[in-house]
């Protein structure tokens, strides 16, 4: 199915104006230049037409009922953190950005829920929350992330290994069609038996089926106390077979990461801080909570001993609020330390968490078979392992020209450890390629029919998941 797309005309601009409103809409070179791409390592930027940042939910209806009628592509946005082009306009036209839809419509405390709009931002959600004495759990690491983008991914982040990841917060959705129709899914309650769960096919749906304007978010009660453990291991292999056999036990992590040598000194220059032991070649980075002091460390002891087993140069429990923050923050920061050192690209996989071990010891031979230099950490508790081909050091051409090989090699062997392309970033359109090594040709139709059925005329994040034909 081939739309020809139209321009945006000066007439349909008039339209747009008069619907969000002459502030709202902009074609200034700034925001062009802004709005034409995200944080996605390599891509050429691809600025929209225009750019309109609708204020309620019936002005989006509104645009979309007009980019429908006169097949104008609209690619919604949040905040722009996203780091696979989910929010690239590469076909141009709109990009309507949520951005001013940002407020926390309600806490309520009765029910343990928010109700917020998709430009809320992750740092704003967790303060009002705290105001209330509830918390909202998840913690992808960016929290200048908007939650209309975490639901476009389903974000996971530090702490699934618990808590899970954005679609076990997710309740319930206001959101709009491609076609303008407004339409209501799930609500203020845990439990429904009532129909096809149409929430959770918008959630990590990357904002091809739906523009989502209201999300009814599940709080929990705040932990009493957590605490950080960072175990450094002089062998990588030492540190990765200790994360299935931590798991085995009876503690459950909150999170439960993995970092190499390299990705921590890329981080401590990009931050300016030092992480202790900064030299041993792994680590494991461990978040505990409990309820009391007690708890924390019988949990920890038990970690401990694990890693101790298989090597483990120390535990090494941060002595201040300060330090584990700082801790934490370095942590954070991975991403655009790698992402300073040159062209660079991002991989991230998940596969069964006890194969984790498997599939990094892959990765270092594809590494070593193609001569580029690959670095690795992540979400080793939940199977979410970020891989980055890096580009410093190597002839930047010979980069560009093997890289696809080698990310091909690398999700082919998260696929046959029975793992898939993505874990929480999405596929927008940068990992549009690899889609097929890890679904099958017919569940690929079956979703481009579901497409179709949302988005009859493709006008809705086209060139996004995969093409249609
Ligand atoms: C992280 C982002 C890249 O885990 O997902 O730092
Ligand atoms: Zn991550």
């Amino acid at each position: 199915m081939r739309v020809e797309y139209s321009k945006v005309s000066s007439h349909i601009i008039e339209q747009l104006r008069e619907i969000a409103g002459a502030d709202n809409v902009s074609a200034s070179q700034d925001d062009l230049e802004r709005y034409s791409r995200d944080e996605m390592p390599v891509s050429e930027p691809h600025p929209p037409e225009l750019i309109v940042k609708p204020v309620d939910t019936t002005a989006v209806a509104q645009i979309l009922n007009l980019a429908n009628e006169n097949h104008i592509p609209v690619t919604p946005r949040g905040a722009g953190t996203g780091v696979v082009g989910g929010c690239i306009p590469i076909y141009g036209g709109i990009v309507l950005s949520l951005e001013r839809m940002n407020q926390i419509l309600e806490i309520d405390e009765d029910n343990f829920v928010a109700v917020v709009e998709p430009g809320v931002i992750l740092a704003d959600l967790y303060q009002a929350a705290e105001e209330h004495g509830l918390y909202y759990p998840l913690y992808p690491g960016e929290s200048t992330a908007s939650l209309g983008g975490n639901i476009a991914t389903n974000a996971g982040g530090m702490r699934a290994v618990k808590y899970g990841v954005t679609r076990h917060f997710v309740l319930g959705l206001e959101a709009v069609l491609p076609t303008g129709e407004v339409v209501n899914t799930g609500g203020k309650f845990v439990k429904s038996s009532t129909g096809y769960d149409l929430t959770q096919l918008i959630v990590g749906s990357e904002g091809t089926l739906a523009v989502v304007t209201k999300i009814i978010l599940r709080l929990i009660s705040p932990p009493k106390r957590s605490e950080v453990l960072l175990i450094p291991f002089a062998r990588l292999e030492d540190a990765i077979r200790s994360v299935p056999q931590i798991l085995k036990q009876r503690v459950l992590p909150v999170g439960l990461e993995f970092m190499e040598r390299d990705i921590v000194h890329i981080a401590e220059k990009y931050v300016d801080k030092e992480i202790p032991f900064h030299d041993c070649e792994a680590f494991l980075l461990i978040i505990v909570e409990g309820d009391s002091e007690e708890e924390i460390l019988g949990a920890s002891s038990v970690i401990a001993d694990v890693c101790k087993n298989n090597g483990a140069i120390e535990t090494y429990v941060p002595s201040s609020e300060r330090a584990k923050r700082d801790l934490m923050e370095t942590r954070g920061r991975f991403y655009p330390a790698a992402k300073s050192t040159g062209p660079l690209d991002a991989a991230d996989i998940v596969v069964p968490r006890s194969m984790i071990p498997k599939f990094v010891g892959q990765v270092k031979e594809i590494s070593q078979q193609h001569q580029i230099p690959m670095v690795a950490y992540g979400h080793a508790g939940d199977g979410n392992v970020h891989v980055h081909p890096l580009s410093h050091g190597i002839d930047e051409e010979q980069w560009r020209t093997n890289v696809p090989q080698v990310l091909k090699n690398v999700y082919q062997a998260g696929a046959a450890l029975g793992g898939m392309v993505s874990g929480e970033h999405g596929i927008g359109f940068d990992k549009k390629a690899y889609l097929g090594t890890s679904l099958d040709e017919d569940i690929i139709a079956l979703m481009k029919r579901v497409k179709k059925a949302f988005d009859p005329n493709n006008i809705l994040n086209p060139g996004k998941l995969f093409d249609l034909e």
